[in-house]
């Protein structure tokens, strides 16, 4: 497997464990939650959205993507959906964060706007994740040789994970420790 595409791969199991976080934290906003949801978690979370699946995996995908459309595949009308799609979570990412951050500058927001606009927001990139899973990227060990993984290497450019990888961030460390107490927490209960 090319190292793009085992990113690519990482992003997804990665992704789905900050959208459990981002879940788990957003469901402090329903009326009968026993605990206060921790803003600066939200926060972290969707910042990291904007910071690095938003500006490398997604507009990555769409490389590969264009390169899959000329090839012609049955799938081709699924992948078109797919980019629109990534614009959509993009522009969602930014206006859930912006939600988010008025909350944090005190400015009112029903609890219920959080609530329904969050899961809508991680029900959004969730499937969008699935049918990635699902359709698109089996795609990639079948349609592309040595050759074509060289080029695409050469338009894409590898960049570090900023939470999961590498953490450049001070507030990412609380987030990443979140994360894997939240792991444990699942595994235990099973
Ligand atoms: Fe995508
Ligand atoms: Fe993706």
């Amino acid at each position: 497997m090319h190292k793009i595409q085992r990113q690519l791969h990482t992003d997804h199991h990665h992704l789905h464990k900050l959208l459990n976080c981002l879940s788990h934290e957003i469901g402090c906003y329903d009326f009968d939650s026993k605990r206060a949801p921790d803003l600066a978690i939200i926060l972290s979370a969707l910042d990291y959205v904007r910071t690095y699946p938003d500006k490398w995996h997604h507009p990555s995908e769409d490389i590969i993507f264009n390169r899959l459309l000329k090839k012609k595949v049955k799938e081709s009308k699924l992948i078109k959906q797919l980019q629109i799609e990534h614009e959509k979570i993009i522009l969602e990412t930014k206006k859930i964060n912006e939600l988010f951050n008025s909350v944090a500058e005190d400015c009112i927001v029903s609890a219920d706007e959080l609530l329904t606009g969050a899961r809508q927001y991680i029900a959004l990139q969730k499937q969008h994740l699935d049918k990635e899973n699902e359709f698109v990227y089996p795609l990639m060990d079948t349609e592309f040789s040595e050759k074509e993984w060289h080029e695409i290497e050469n338009e894409v450019k590898m960049q570090d994970d900023p939470l999961f990888n590498n953490r450049s961030k001070k507030e990412y460390d609380q987030l990443y420790r979140y994360i894997l107490d939240l792991e444990k927490e699942k595994c235990q209960n099973i």
